[in-house]
């Protein structure tokens, strides 16, 4: 089976979990069960082997997101890791489909592991604002798609990228800007049949005709050629921080590159935020209730944890309030603590609750603070096409 078959919904009779980019549905209240999906899409988990090297590699302890499981799964990252050994450098690509004013605390989780990516290894990092996707998906204009873009780039530069080597760009403006753009999605839509791009994404005949050739969009930035501002005509291998529900448009293009010349774009891939409701689906910008947003006040963080929010006494594993202190609470001592005194009865939900709302509003608020002095012109710099310091 080539890369491009697997992961298509297999025949079994069990129920399994949805996870596609447009949905993210456990069979289990439990969540996504992340062992099987490795093995149904047939990447690797992220192990203790592969850690110790990263750490070798940077001299520094990794991120608590990559300590803790949250970074579960990857392709490649072995070999882009000996590579780099040997002074071969990658870049880092990531992205957003703006579909909301605001994002949420999910959508950061891809974002600040990119950072930390971006830091460790001081190489460059494109982001896609796929604004285009969001416009054919979801009830915007064209105009509105780009003013989203603009509005979400506030809050990924508010994180604290580099502006010598972070380009971000909307794709409705940088198609026009720079040809190697298109040429690389021709390429790519060369060698890709309807029936691949059917069994992978699941589209149907009454699709609109932009969904079909959406996923080579998201694919090409993960040609070095598509920079050549950046990189010249320097072929270099990618790096790719995403939510495994992004990994399909991957996939295809790990079939493809090679024939193209390229080496197989690496990933590292996050598990799921879960939704406030429960693990069940993932936090989504569709449904307000479901999701801390980056725009959310103190009060609504406190409304929205208190009555919303998932709690399942005593089981740290089900408990939503628990599960953001995995990811917000950096102090590894103070979260084995907390997870101790709740799964042996000595803390209660409304305790655990606070914790969370103790930890979310300080870092909600701060976020606010810095996504204030990100100015018009600010964003301006990093969405001009230019040379990175690489
Ligand atoms: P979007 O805007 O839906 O999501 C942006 C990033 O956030 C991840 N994500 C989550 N991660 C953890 N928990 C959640 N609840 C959660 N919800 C979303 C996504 O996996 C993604 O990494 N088509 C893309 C935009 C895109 C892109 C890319 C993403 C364009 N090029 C390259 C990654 C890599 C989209 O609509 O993402
Ligand atoms: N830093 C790039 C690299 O090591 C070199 C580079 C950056 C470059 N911008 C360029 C080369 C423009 C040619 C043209 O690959």
């Amino acid at each position: 089976m080539t890369e491009v078959e697997l992961g298509k919904e297999s025949n079994t009779e069990e129920k399994e979990d949805i996870v596609t980019p447009w949905d993210v549905e456990s069979a289990n209240e439990t969540g996504v069960d992340y062992e099987k999906l490795i093995k149904r899409f047939g990447s690797s988990r992220v192990d203790d082997a592969l850690i110790e090297k990263l750490e070798k590699i940077i001299k520094k302890p990794v991120h608590h997101f990559i300590k803790r499981g949250i970074f579960f799964s990857h392709r490649d990252l072995h070999g882009l890791l000996n590579a780099y050994e040997q002074g071969k450098p990658f870049y880092l690509y990531t992205g957003r489909g703006p579909s909301s004013e605001s994002m949420h605390l999910g959508h950061l989780v891809a974002f600040i592991i990119t950072k930390w990516f971006q830091e460790a290894f001081n190489v460059p990092l494109v982001v896609q604002m796929s604004d285009d996707e969001k416009v054919i998906w979801k009830d915007l204009t064209v105009e509105e798609g780009i003013r989203l873009t603009v509005e979400n780039a506030r809050d990924i530069i508010a994180l604290g990228f580099d502006p010598e080597k972070t380009f971000i760009f909307s794709n409705l403006c940088f198609m026009g800007q720079c040809p190697e753009f298109y040429k690389n999605i021709v390429r790519i839509e060369k060698c890709v049949t309807y029936n691949q791009v059917k069994g992978i994404f699941g589209f149907s005949e009454a699709d609109k005709l932009g969904k079909v050739g959406f996923p080579a969009v998201e694919a090409a930035p993960a040609l070095s050629s598509t920079f050549p501002f950046i990189f010249g005509d320097k072929k270099r291998q990618v790096l790719i921080p995403c939510g495994i529900d992004q990994d399909p448009y991957f996939r295809m293009l790990r079939d493809v590159a090679p024939r193209l010349g390229y080496p197989k774009p690496a990933l590292i891939h996050s598990a799921f935020f879960p939704a406030l409701q429960g693990a069940k689906s993932k936090m989504s910008a569709s449904d307000f209730n479901s999701a801390i947003f980056l725009t959310d006040t103190a009060d609504e963080i406190s409304m929205k944890l208190n009555e919303h929010a998932f709690s399942s006494e005593g089981n740290c594993d089900a408990d939503v309030p628990y599960s953001l202190l995995t990811f917000f609470m950096e102090d590894d001592k103070e979260l084995e603590r907390i997870r101790n005194a709740y799964n042996s009865g000595q803390m209660s939900s409304a305790e655990m609750r606070k914790l969370a709302i103790d930890c979310l509003q300080p870092f909600i608020a701060q976020h606010q603070e810095k996504r204030k002095l990100v100015t018009d012109e600010v964003v301006q710099q990093f969405m001009t096409v230019r040379k990175l310091k690489c």
